[in-house]
């Protein structure tokens, strides 16, 4: 895992006081990184040496478990984040027509961000939603029974929104 952009120096201190309120918690790992990235927003690379001291672990640890789970992110999140529905009940019901839609009309694939940093487009594993199937979550916001054609307006009128702040 490599950083392509320095975080903040905020978020270097919002991190640091996680990492201290963790220190001393069984099992910390994933809370940790959980918390870091529910604050940052992604993951920043540079904190792994800092985890790994605080927590009595390698940093060879550290960077395998960040490396496991895709979810962390590598890299800050674009202003909207768009996540599609890859589990079974949104799979069985057309999201993958949908992700192929979503990487054709966004030319982003998967965990990638626009180069103008407006959308990041993710996969997410069930949004609870899954009688409108299916899903995909807008920012904080669920949408169910997308289709392309809907998930393609709905981006227009996200971009549409962007244009005119
Ligand atoms: S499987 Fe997609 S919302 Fe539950």
């Amino acid at each position: 895992m490599s950083d392509t952009v320095d975080p903040a120096g905020d978020d270097l201190a919002d991190a640091g006081a996680l990492i201290e309120a963790h220190r001393s918690m069984p099992g910390a790992m994933l809370p940790l990184l959980h918390a870091i990235q529910g604050r940052l927003g992604w993951m920043p690379a540079r904190l792994v040496p800092e985890i790994a001291e605080a927590l009595g672990r390698s940093r060879a640890e550290v960077q395998g478990v960040l490396d496991f789970y895709p979810d962390f992110r590598r890299a800050p999140p674009g202003r909207h984040l768009v996540q599609i529905c890859m589990a079974e009940s949104c799979r069985a019901m057309g999201s993958e027509a949908l992700e192929a839609q979503a990487r054709a009309s966004l030319g982003l694939d998967l965990h990638e961000t626009s180069a103008d940093r407006a959308l990041t487009l993710e996969p997410v594993y069930c949004l609870g939603n899954c009688a409108c199937s299916p899903a995909i979550r807008v920012d904080d916001e669920i949408h169910g029974r997308m289709d392309p054609a809907a998930f393609d307006a709905l981006i227009r009128t996200l971009r549409g929104g962007e244009a005119g702040a």
